[in-house]
């Protein structure tokens, strides 16, 4: 048994997740043009995402991370909490890229990118590999994004079920009765 057994079918698969981050490597870097920027990770889910997307922009980039969670395990996000931020001197005056792993309700990133600012950054874009619209519960849109995606619960590629699934290489829905 591997955790591919777990997966009731896949979503987008390696070759369709490579073309969609050479496309938004190029937005993303036509964006800032010759500006530098800093790219801040959201840990745990963007991890994956992260290290490819950089890897294909040729500018002068620095990385910096940041962890939030939600309280509770399962399928719904509770309650966000940030475990740390990037020091002060990364963020004030820095032009920022928070990337993510998936926009679903916004709060996550909403609330994130509220922080940041008020931490004294000159400008914070977003990214996000996964954008889920018909969850959304706060009005945010992510100004780069790889996939829309259904409704569906979905793991791999940084994404996990109860800590399980991120090094998944393509995304995919996880069988119902293992989450239901
Ligand atoms: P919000 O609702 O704040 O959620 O936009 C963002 C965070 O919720 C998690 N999330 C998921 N994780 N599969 C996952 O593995 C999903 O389908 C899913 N939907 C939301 C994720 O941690 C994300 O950063």
């Amino acid at each position: 048994m591997s955790v591919h057994d777990d997966i009731d079918r896949i979503l987008f698969d390696e070759q369709q997740i490579k073309t969609a981050i050479d496309r938004v490597a190029a937005e993303v870097s036509r964006g800032y043009g010759d500006r530098g920027f800093t790219v801040v990770s959201v840990l745990k889910g963007s991890c994956v995402f992260a290290s490819d997307l950089i890897r294909r922009i040729p500018n002068r980039i620095e990385l910096a991370f940041l962890a939030a969670s939600s309280y509770g395990a399962g399928t719904e996000s509770g309650e966000l909490r940030i475990d740390f931020v990037p020091t002060g001197s990364e963020i004030e005056d820095r032009d920022l890229l928070l990337v993510d792993d998936i926009l679903d309700t916004g709060r996550t990133l909403s609330k994130l990118r509220e922080e940041l600012q008020r931490r004294g950054a000159r400008s914070v874009r977003t990214c996000v590999f996964l954008d889920k619209p018909s969850r959304r519960s706060v009005p945010i849109s992510a100004d780069f994004r790889c996939f829309e995606v259904e409704n569906l619960f979905v793991v791999g590629y940084g994404l996990d079920y109860a800590g399980r699934y991120r090094n998944l290489p393509y995304v995919g829905a996880l069988r119902r009765e293992l989450y239901s």
